[in-house]
């Protein structure tokens, strides 16, 4: 009987040691549990709001410290990441990789969004744009409908004020001489940068010394409309044309096609990636043309009316007056700057627009000198309608 209670004691010890155990692990296995369902939760809170931020971020274009923390997690290619502008000019690619990037072009012509197409304003300069102030007044409500770019002297170092339309348009640069190959490859190198703007359609090459010479709204729809771009190019006869041509060109280039024309051009986007992505014509113009031969009159005219002559207006729109004479054209200050001189310029012979003449023929002019500035802004309604 003893030894039965006591067995049976010794069991319900047994059994009370048991449930003494099991009641010890029962609330810790709970909270564990309770934790194990708090961090997931917590888990699933947090990547849907990383993941519906990252969208916001990305669909909005902003808070780009969010989308730099979180994007390399949840990596999204939107179409949006690839039309959008660089938002810096400055990059670390040199020429051969900027001109291979800029030469990328879409094989479906139709875009799959609104492109608004933009001029794009290049000014090839040594250093500062004296004119700036006009230029500013020029530009002034049309934000959507132009960009700018500026290539300087590499030890030019800008001093825009953050209000400038010209604030950090500066594009990586090199020096470019006169007359020689480097002041081309200055010229394709705007076109390249100004190519990573998808919304660029056409590119206006401009000095510090030019003025607009109408408002905005008239200049974009001149260009707007046009069915040629505005590069010019003739065939003349004589020592400062047909007389630079090197027959050691051909068959390349042929003496038929030798042109000359003003450095100061207008072209489509079609055209820009001709001229950047040439690599069967400049090696030649490289070679055998040096001055005499001033390849910036010689290298790109000839080239576009090799490739692609039906786009060409084979006119310039910038006015300039060589009627001086001598090796650089006419420089206009201060006491230029009155009716006489607009109404001079007005008058030029007419041209062909569109296949139609006109007497509208020049959208800029230069070279203006920076004590003009005083009576350009005066008078800016007056004279040029801005
Ligand atoms: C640019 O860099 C690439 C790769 O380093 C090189 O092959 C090419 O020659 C460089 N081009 C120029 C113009 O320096
Ligand atoms: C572009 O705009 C037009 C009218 O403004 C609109 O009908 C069309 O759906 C838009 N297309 C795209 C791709 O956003
Ligand atoms: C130049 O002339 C040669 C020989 O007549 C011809 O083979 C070549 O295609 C011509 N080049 C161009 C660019 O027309
Ligand atoms: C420009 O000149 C080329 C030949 O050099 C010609 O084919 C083209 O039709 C000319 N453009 C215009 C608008 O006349």
């Amino acid at each position: 009987m003893k030894s039965r209670v006591g067995s049976q004691g010794s069991l319900e010890e047994g059994k009370d040691s048991v449930t003494k155990v099991v009641t010890q692990y029962k609330p810790l296995s709970i909270r564990l549990l309770q934790f194990l369902l708090l961090f997931l939760g917590i888990g699933i809170v947090f990547s849907l709001l990383s993941m519906c931020m990252v969208r916001y971020s990305v669909m909005q274009n902003v808070i780009p410290m969010v989308q730099s923390r979180f994007q390399p997690c949840f990596q999204q290619l939107s179409l949006e990441s690839w039309i959008r502008p660089p938002s810096s000019l400055l990059h670390s690619m040199n020429d051969t990789q900027l001109f291979w990037r800029a030469s990328i072009v879409p094989q479906i012509k139709e875009y799959p969004f609104n492109r608004t197409r933009k001029i794009a304003f290049m000014f090839l300069t040594r250093g500062p744009i004296p004119l700036a102030p006009l230029w500013e007044r020029f530009f002034k409500g049309n934000e959507k409908l132009y960009s700018i770019y500026i290539h300087s002297l590499p030890s030019y170092k800008p001093d825009f004020p953050p209000s400038s339309v010209f604030q950090g348009r500066q594009v990586p640069s090199q020096e470019a001489k006169w007359g020689r190959m480097s002041m081309c490859d200055a010229e394709r190198r705007l076109l390249a940068n100004a190519l990573l703007d998808i919304s660029n359609e056409w590119f206006i090459l401009l000095s510090e010394a030019c003025i607009p010479l109408h408002n905005f709204k008239a200049i974009y729809h001149y260009i707007s409309k046009s069915r040629y771009s505005f590069m010019g190019a003739v065939d003349e006869p004589g020592p400062f044309g047909r007389g630079r041509y090197n027959p050691n060109m051909a068959p390349e280039v042929n003496i038929t096609e030798w042109r000359k024309g003003s450095q100061w051009f207008e072209v489509n986007r079609k055209l820009a990636v001709d001229i950047v992505k040439d690599e069967v014509y400049h090696p030649k113009f490289e070679q055998f043309c040096r001055p005499a031969c001033y390849v910036d009159e010689h290298y790109f005219p000839t080239m576009l009316t090799i490739e692609s002559p039906r786009l060409l207006a084979n006119r310039t729109l910038t006015w300039v007056d060589w009627s001086r004479g001598g090796a650089h054209p006419a420089t206009f200050g201060k006491a230029d700057i009155n009716d006489q001189f607009f109404k001079r310029i007005s008058e030029s012979p007419t041209c062909v627009y569109n296949n139609q003449p006109t007497s509208l023929c020049y959208l800029f002019a230069r070279k203006f000198a920076p004590s003009a500035l005083g009576p350009l802004l005066e008078h800016s309604t007056k004279f040029l309608g801005f």
